[in-house]
């Protein structure tokens, strides 16, 4: 029983990972006469609103898109923001994380030169205390682009066989995922997109092949665990084939 739950959903198909692309934070502020910026504050209580909500409904992993590798193109002052931004948000919030059992990852190039060194060390900081964690994994795709993490696996593949460890017929689907990031990261099962934009912006590329995608007018600060559990709703409404077909002629117990 979830006491914040009022619709009805089923806890025994809960999406394993649920990946959330945070869109609108711009339009939010713009909409209200603030700057761009206060739109990304206004986004980290909507955050934790939803960490929260994911562990009552025991969602196991989940992947928020913080920055992508085509947000350096911004404006220089909002790119400043959002590395300090996401270094005060770690240290505000990594005990706290802790506290609710949950693990922390960065996933993307932390290590490109453009991120600013304390970031780095923050990130270790906020990986390092929450490793044993099992509640919940939750992975900050930052400086991330799913195009450059499959080069980066080709290019792994590739040394692999340079060195003669590979052989190139042994090339397989699984070896694609063992090379990607997060080798360990299960693929996502819904990926929800605010702002009423309706396009992947390269995130997961690889991962979210068979992914329901859930689309919400919803800009992101003003989601929460309550919208989280309506795009649930929405996913368990759906049906996943993974590419195969179901025959309505049979019964369920056929099938
Ligand atoms: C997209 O909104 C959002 C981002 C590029 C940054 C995401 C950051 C947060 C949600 C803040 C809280 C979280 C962390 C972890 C730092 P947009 O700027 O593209 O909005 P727009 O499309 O309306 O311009």
């Amino acid at each position: 029983m979830i006491d914040w739950l009022g619709s009805d959903l089923d806890l025994d198909k809960v999406p394993t990972h649920v990946g959330i692309i945070m869109d609108g934070n711009g339009r939010w502020a713009n909409a209200r006469g603030l700057h761009r910026t206060q739109g990304h504050a206004a986004g980290e209580p909507a955050l934790f609103d939803v960490v929260h909500g994911a562990l009552d409904l025991g969602v196991k992993w989940l992947t928020v898109y913080t920055f992508s590798t085509e947000n350096w193109s911004r404006d220089s002052n909002e790119v400043d923001f959002l590395m300090q931004f996401n270094v005060d948000l770690l240290e505000r919030r990594r005990d706290e994380l802790n506290d609710l059992g949950v693990r922390v990852i960065f996933m993307g190039d932390v290590m490109d030169d453009r991120v600013p060194r304390i970031l780095r060390d923050r990130i270790k900081d906020a990986e390092d205390l929450t490793a044993h964690n099992t509640r919940l994994t939750m992975v900050f795709a930052f400086n991330y682009g799913g195009r450059i993490e499959i080069v980066d696996a080709v290019r792994a593949i590739g040394r692999k066989i340079a060195d003669g460890s590979l052989n190139p017929d042994a090339i397989d689907l699984d070896a694609i995922g063992r090379h990607l990031y997060e080798p360990d990261m299960p693929d996502p099962d819904l990926v929800i997109r605010t702002s009423g934009e309706q396009r992947t912006s390269n995130f997961l590329l690889w991962q979210a092949a068979y992914s329901e995608y859930v689309f919400t007018e919803v800009l992101w600060p003003d989601f929460d665990r309550h919208v989280l559990a309506s795009c649930i709703g929405e996913y368990q409404s759906r049906e996943r084939r993974f590419g195969g077909a179901v025959d309505e002629s049979l019964t369920d117990i056929e099938r």
